[in-house]
């Protein structure tokens, strides 16, 4: 049996898995977010651990019988939040998340004053605010005290790694979303370090996604009710976690998850670089690499007009008479359109002042109207990932869909319809957690490699065709859609100024 433990941003969800690959049985804790100040967004450590020490006892309570058999454990986890420990291993201060948007002074001087083509070369990447190093710098300029009691740095899933075994490491999927890691020769890059005041020492040992990092601790072994020989694998960032989940492990295998935030994730075998630097480009939990692209507002988008907007509709499932006002209008949605960057953009716009607008409002223009178009809108910038993909001349064979937003079957048919191309939903839902116990089980020798496991786990289940009719008209909305932000770029500046 193999435990997966998915660190995600609002909870943990931990699940069993046999070595068929069925799922034994699941449990999720919650832990809370806070905002200290705008912008910023914080986690506790010991949270995470108490949240994740919870949900294993809850499974191992249920099915007294399984903690023995543990062969394996492995992760997926928030990717970019900054842990800092001091030397007795005490975490320094609360981390500083992904989504955190306190380091664009710090990003600025990366990007402008050392300069994207060399960070692009060191890593593969540009500083985003999400990204990790712009963190190391804020603190290291806001709170010295602090920085100078640093003696490790860790990522989310590899404190919950840290606890369960005392070690600290890495792995590459991981690393690659730091801006600190050199992502085409999988090793910290000197340079970085170097530019960030990172000393060497405090950086974890690196590993694969699927090889095996360390054994779990005898104590915590016996706390939590699992074998203590318990093998603990490297396991990944959510999105090549997520990935391998979905089996999106083969060149030419592309993953659209239409979650809270979007993610346009290619499975790449060579390194290559965009050069303009629009998807990320990280390492992938299978050993090769991936392009990635990230819209910071999909399903998210929808919630907002859902559950904000529309919040005083009297209905038992609102989503339902919305879905149903929305299927009513013709793709196109009589010429309306709908910008996602509610809560700015990332890919392909990396711009944390971007911000949502509805354009060609008409007054024939009905709720129906603007609920179609918020998903079409999703549905552009989604696009906009995949057609930087084209434009690397990789190739996008098969695109595989997951998410919660998947469970909206119209908003699914819409999307296939603005790709031009069919959509396929695989069996597992469990997604990153999922993937998670996958990789243990590569890293305790069940399959010879992620790619096998997958070939062998994971199945389509549903197949969404593209109307050929909606897709003619899409063709024409799209590249008025792309002309969206450009137009009012100058406009998001001034507001950001008021
Ligand atoms: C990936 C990213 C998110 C976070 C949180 O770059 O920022 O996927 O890992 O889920």
């Amino acid at each position: 049996m193999y435990l997966g433990i998915d660190l995600g941003t609002s909870s943990v969800k931990v699940i069993v898995m046999d070595k068929k690959g069925a799922i034994v049985d699941s449990a999720s804790e919650k832990y809370p977010l806070s905002y200290p100040k705008p912008l910023w967004s914080e986690q506790n450590p010991e949270d995470w651990w108490q949240a994740t020490v919870d949900a294993v006892k809850k499974i191992v309570a249920k099915n007294p019988s399984v903690g023995e058999q543990i062969e394996g454990i492995s992760f997926s986890g928030q990717m970019h939040g900054l842990v800092i420990l001091d030397e007795n291993g005490e975490v320094l201060r609360p981390s500083i998340l992904w989504n955190d948007g306190r380091t664009q002074k710090q990003c600025d001087y990366l990007n402008d004053v050392i300069g994207r083509d060399k960070l692009s070369e060191y890593t593969g990447n540009i500083a985003l605010s999400g990204f990790t190093g712009p963190k190391v710098m804020w603190v290291k300029e806001n709170e010295p005290e602090v920085f100078e009691k640093i003696a490790h740095i860790l990522l989310p899933k590899d404190y919950i790694r840290y606890r369960l075994t005392g070690d600290y490491k890495i792995d590459v999927a991981d690393a690659a979303g730091t801006l600190f890691f050199d992502v085409k020769n999988k090793t910290w890059s000197k340079e970085m370090i170097g530019i960030l005041s990172i000393k060497e020492e405090w950086l974890p040992e690196v590993y694969d996604c699927y090889e095996v990092t360390g054994i779990i601790n005898k104590g915590i072994a016996n706390e939590l009710g699992i074998s203590d020989s318990a093998k603990v694998i490297g396991g990944g960032g959510d999105q090549a976690v997520g990935a391998v989940g979905t089996g999106t492990v083969a060149s030419g295998v592309v993953s659209v998850a239409l979650g809270t935030s979007g993610v346009v994730f290619a499975s790449v075998d060579e390194y290559k670089v965009d050069k303009e630097n629009r998807l990320h480009s990280f390492n992938h939990a299978s050993g090769k690499f991936t392009q990635m692209g990230v819209m910071l507002s999909a399903a998210y988008s929808l919630q907002w007009w859902v559950e904000e907007v529309n919040k005083d509709l009297q209905a038992e499932n609102p989503y339902q008479v919305l879905r149903d006002e929305a299927a009513k209008v013709p793709a196109g949605s009589d010429g309306l359109l709908f910008l996602p960057y509610l809560t700015g953009e990332r890919t392909p716009h990396a711009d944390v002042n971007a911000t949502g607008a509805f354009i060609g409002l008409k007054p024939s223009h009905t709720r129906g109207h603007m609920t179609r178009a918020v998903m079409e809108g999703v549905g552009y910038g989604l696009r906009d990932s995949l057609e930087i993909l084209k434009d690397m001349q990789l190739p996008i064979h098969e695109i595989r869909i997951t998410g919660g937003g998947v469970r909206n079957e119209l908003w699914v048919e819409i999307l296939a319809s603005i790709f031009n191309k069919e959509l396929n939903i695989v069996e597992a839902s469990e997604g990153p957690a999922y993937g998670a116990s996958i990789l243990a089980a590569v890293g305790c020798g069940l399959f010879d490699s992620v790619e096998e496991a997958c070939r062998e786990l994971v199945k389509v289940s549903q197949t969404i065709k593209a109307s050929v009719e909606d897709a003619k008209v899409y063709e024409k909305y799209y590249p008025i859609f792309q002309k969206g932000y450009g137009q009012l770029k100058e406009i998001y500046k001034d507001l950001a100024t008021l």
